[in-house]
């Protein structure tokens, strides 16, 4: 029990060297980290209303605890496309992680891969994707990955990072619907800070034959013609959900979409043969003044809870939360800014920090309010006290 740990270093004079309440991240890392970095992570689009809003969508709801219920023994585990994970907890893909922590995507895949747990690597991390599988091999062979893509416009592109994600052992497309553009930021443009621009998060680009293939010069001559080529193909905001096929035809496992908000697409995600879908609005990185995306939730699930594996992210913080959005509907939660927060505040031991707590607080608050299993929860363990 990770409590009892906790206690116990403390009779030898330890106590945990970052907070405990995971909602505290934010601040110690604002403190701690640079101004551009710290930015570039905690921001949101626009004034912020978006982010302001999941936490609201969240807080809004509130657990009925039952009594009397034999909680003594639990099970965490869910099965998620054919795997058995020991939680219903992924690391949501962040890009650009090294601006957090020079040990970067393998630290916090590593601290994954450790807890049993996916990586969800970033089409845009800082290190490149054979790198970072490696890195979670030498943990556990054959740790959990999988790999979100950013759609490129380059079609030899797009399949030379699906050849070379399969290759490397990610089993789960996470394709993101959500950045064909990249949002108003003000805390971004008021620091006129881009990472990309100066060749960070590109990593799986410059090392990608497909890409390499459309420069005059190598990388290292002309870095940036580089840059400027990834900003061209980067992203195509002209895709249409007839364009998925492809995607189905270059990749043979199970495929998600991320940034799924209305019901609506997630039905056109199951027609259009997809597994699932992942509920979220980028951490309200996107569109200001968008829907909380645990507002977007249950009916989404009941549009597709039956036909696809529906994941839910974006603002997630607590055991507390995570247990909130699994009674909404959700298989699973993706984990995102709390763990760059680990991170960059202690590399891997920062990220087990984070996921250790996590889970901790998720299986107290299972077990107290009268739960063994993640697949017990349902709306009936939550109420809403504004609409009684
Ligand atoms: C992201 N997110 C993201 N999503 C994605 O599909 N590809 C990416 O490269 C990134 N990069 C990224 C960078 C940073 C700094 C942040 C904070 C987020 C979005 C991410 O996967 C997830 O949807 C949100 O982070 C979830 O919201 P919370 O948990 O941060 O509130």
């Amino acid at each position: 029990m990770q409590q009892y740990e906790i206690y116990l270093n403390g009779l030898a004079g330890a106590v945990p060297g970052l907070p405990t309440d995971l909602a505290r991240l934010e601040e110690l890392a604002e403190r701690r980290l640079g101004p551009g970095p710290f930015g570039y992570v905690a921001g949101g689009a626009g004034d912020g209303k978006t982010v302001r809003a999941n936490r609201e969508a969240l807080d809004r709801w509130r657990i009925v605890p039952r009594m009397l219920r034999d909680v003594q023994r639990r099970d965490l585990s869910v099965e998620l496309f054919g795997t058995r994970l020991p939680a219903p907890v992924a690391l949501a893909p962040v890009g650009v992680l090294s601006i957090m922590h020079e040990d970067a995507e393998p630290a916090a895949a590593r601290a994954a891969a450790a807890q049993g747990l996916p990586f969800v690597l970033s089409s845009a991390s800082s290190t490149p994707l054979e790198q970072v599988a490696q890195a979670m091999d030498d943990v556990s062979e054959g740790a959990a990955r999988w790999f979100q893509l950013y759609w490129p416009k380059d079609r030899d592109v797009t399949v030379s990072f699906l050849a070379r994600a399969a290759a490397a052992g990610y089993r789960v497309l996470v394709v993101t619907l959500d950045t064909w553009l990249l949002a108003w930021r003000p805390r971004d443009l008021d620091q006129a800070y881009l990472p990309f621009l100066h060749g960070i998060g590109t990593a799986n680009y410059f090392t990608d034959p497909a890409f390499q293939a459309g420069l005059a010069k190598p990388v290292h001559e002309d870095p940036n013609a580089a840059v400027l080529h990834f900003a061209q193909m980067f992203a195509d905001p002209s895709k249409t959900w007839e364009d998925l096929a492809f995607l189905r035809e270059h990749w043979d496992g199970p495929i998600v979409l991320k940034g799924i908000l209305h019901a609506d697409d997630a039905r056109r995600a199951a027609d259009a043969g997809m597994d699932g879908v992942v509920v979220s609005n980028h951490g309200g990185r996107q569109v200001n003044g968008a829907i909380g995306a645990a507002d977007a939730l249950p009916e989404i699930v009941r549009a597709v809870g039956d036909r696809l594996t529906v994941l839910f992210d974006s603002g997630v913080r607590t055991g507390d939360d995570v247990f909130k959005a699994l009674a909404l509907g959700a298989q699973a939660v993706l984990l995102g800014r709390p763990y760059a927060y680990g991170l960059g505040l202690d590399g891997q031991a920062g990220v087990e920090h984070v996921l250790r707590c996590l889970l901790a607080e998720f299986d107290l608050t299972l077990a107290l309010s009268g739960y063994t299993e993640p697949g017990q929860l349902t709306i009936d363990a939550l109420t809403r006290p504004d609409v009684r």
